[in-house]
């Protein structure tokens, strides 16, 4: 039985107690100390210390497909943020506690859709079209949202697999309803030939959604009001730029960021295909690349000189709540491991992950 930490427990020290030197070479005795029953997994946001210590890197998908090859992990400690944690307990096996080190590392874009404001908007729209609406939810969501998903038959889908999702849930119903971020929506289904005017755009907040009944009636894909906020500031003011002073460089950009970034690009697509195209790109090549900013500068530190990575905005663009996970937190997940207490432990009620665990299925059957 473990004991659940609280503020007062002595294990836990403040942050600014330890040398930075200290909290690595720590980290580092524990994870070897510890490396039969831990494993220690990291989203390509996350800060070049963390990634130093992952077991396993990758985009959303990955990070969800890996998790099973770990089941004889006892504990599996998920540097990412909060749904990515999330998913990772729904798909571990019920001996494995999975430990995001900050509770409070939180996804801005999941958060921008309620499992609630998605039921009436769902009872909504159904007033005015036949049934055959198919719910897909973007990865980034809480586990209520993907369960709601999950009871209506939906699928999920991430920034690798959203195209094929997409694809393959048009064949089975007349329109998708997709949430929470409308972008991802709006560039992967134009891609495949639906229209703007056929994508009005759903506002929780608004009666009807902001919508006629007749736009209702005659969209194809219905996209939640959503967005990343990290995302969201990229611009084709940007584009322009980077095209005048650097017209040789390639745009490489996440389709998070807004449509007319993304058709202003010369590419889109999910953390690890940003990756795998600029390592296999031809040496010389030069790189702006619109997406989180540890990322862009570490993929520029790993190709320096031979190509060039930079951010296509002059701005920081910080995923602030990807941040969060210091390595003072990783080291605090391993130690309590270590002392056997109870620490940021990853709950989802049985229900929810027994239908969320539906929605996600029906992803890994189609990708
Ligand atoms: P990827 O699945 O492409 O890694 O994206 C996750 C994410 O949160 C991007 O903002
Ligand atoms: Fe969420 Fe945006 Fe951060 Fe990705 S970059 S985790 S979508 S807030």
């Amino acid at each position: 039985m473990l004991t659940p930490y609280t503020d007062s427990s002595p294990f836990i020290s403040s942050e600014n107690d330890w040398s930075e030197e200290k909290i690595l070479d720590s980290i580092r005795q524990m994870k070897e100390e510890l490396r039969q029953r831990v494993v220690i997994l990291a989203h390509h946001y996350q800060s070049d210390q963390i990634i130093s210590f992952a077991d396993e890197t990758g985009d959303s998908l990955e990070l969800a497909k890996k998790v099973s090859r770990y089941a004889d992990r006892e504990y599996i400690i998920f540097c990412g943020v909060r749904f990515m944690a999330e998913t990772a307990k729904m798909l571990a096996g019920p001996h494995q506690k999975v430990i995001l080190p900050d509770l409070e590392a939180l996804c801005s874009l999941a958060d921008m859709a309620t499992s609630n404001d998605v039921e009436s908007a769902w009872e909504t729209i159904l007033q005015f079209i036949p049934p055959t609406v198919i719910p897909i939810t973007y990865i980034n969501s809480s586990s209520d949202l993907k369960a709601f998903v999950g009871r209506k038959n939906g699928y999920v889908c991430t920034s690798s697999n959203a195209d094929k999702i997409i694809r393959h849930a048009l064949q089975e119903g007349e329109r998708l309803f997709f949430f929470p971020d409308q972008h991802l929506g709006r560039n992967t289904c134009y891609q495949m030939g639906i229209p703007l005017e056929k994508m009005p755009v759903y506002h929780p907040h608004l009666p009807s959604g902001g919508l006629s009944e007749k736009q209702i009636k005659e969209s194809r894909v219905l996209l939640w009001h959503g967005y990343c906020s990290v995302h969201q500031g990229f611009s084709v003011q940007q584009v322009k730029q980077v095209r005048k002073k650097d017209p040789d460089a390639k745009i490489l950009v996440h389709p998070e960021c807004p449509f007319d970034v993304v058709e202003a690009s010369d590419m889109a697509g999910s953390t690890s295909f940003i990756i795998n195209h600029i390592d296999q790109a031809a040496l010389g090549t030069r790189f702006a690349v619109g997406t989180e900013i540890n990322l862009v500068n570490r993929l520029a530190i790993k190709h320096f000189p031979v190509k060039t990575v930079y951010s296509l905005s002059p701005f920081q663009c910080l995923c602030t709540t990807m941040y969060r996970i210091r390595p003072f937190w990783l080291m605090k997940s391993l130690e309590a491991v270590r002392e056997e207490k109870e620490f940021n432990h990853i709950t989802v009620p049985e229900e929810t992950a027994r239908m969320a665990l539906k929605a996600l299925e029906n992803m890994f059957r189609q990708s």
